[in-house]
């Protein structure tokens, strides 16, 4: 474990044993139809890859990448799409899958410019909601764990991009946002 880590909050078997819930509800509800995936680079990358395995239902994924962040630790709610979807949406069952949703105005923004593009529905999947922090109310339908407001890392989730490769999500040393 990384020096700058001062404590692990959810380990790397909680992950995996919660994101295998998770995909089994999403089996459940999403029986005999296909799912197109949609990451939201790059905090993404871990839950979309784990769980896109642990899913039976087919699935296609695509990846969009936002900014609302600098390398502060707080949300602006000013989105800009850096990168956005190979291909349309029409008719499709789209699934964002999310890091974490903490002030979920970047959220907000992505539900409203996808639902204006004709999908045939839009849910989201997260694996961290900070409940105390949200701004907006959002329709969260899978969520991994609700924690407190702190900033986390690991698993994904950066600090000025590092950290992200952590296989579990954890708190740093409070002389790392110092340096
Ligand atoms: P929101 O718009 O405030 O919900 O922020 C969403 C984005 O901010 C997430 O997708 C993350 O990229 C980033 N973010 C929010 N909280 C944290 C955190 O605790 N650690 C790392 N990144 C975070
Ligand atoms: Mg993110």
């Amino acid at each position: 474990m990384p020096p700058e880590i001062e404590k692990v909050l959810i380990s790397e078997k909680e992950i995996a044993d919660r994101v295998a819930e998770l995909a089994a509800a999403i089996d459940r509800d999403y029986a005999g139809r296909e799912i197109l995936l949609v990451g939201v680079l790059k905090g993404a990358v871990m839950i979309m890859a784990d769980l896109a395995r642990a899913l039976s239902t087919p699935v296609s994924m695509d990846f969009m990448a936002v900014s609302s962040y600098g390398s502060a630790t707080s949300s602006s709610g000013v989105v800009r799409i850096l990168k956005d979807l190979d291909r349309d949406v029409v008719d499709k069952h789209i699934l964002f899958v999310e890091d974490i949703i903490d002030s979920g105005l970047t959220l907000s923004w992505l539900l409203r410019n996808m639902n204006s593009r004709g999908p045939a529905s839009v849910e989201v999947c997260a694996l961290l909601r900070k409940p105390d922090a949200m701004k907006v109310e959002l329709p969260v339908k899978y969520v991994g764990f609700d924690i407190a407001s702190e900033f986390v890392v690991g698993y994904g989730l950066d600090y000025a991009e590092r950290y992200r490769d952590l296989p579990f999500v954890g708190l740093l040393k409070p002389e790392v946002y110092a340096t």
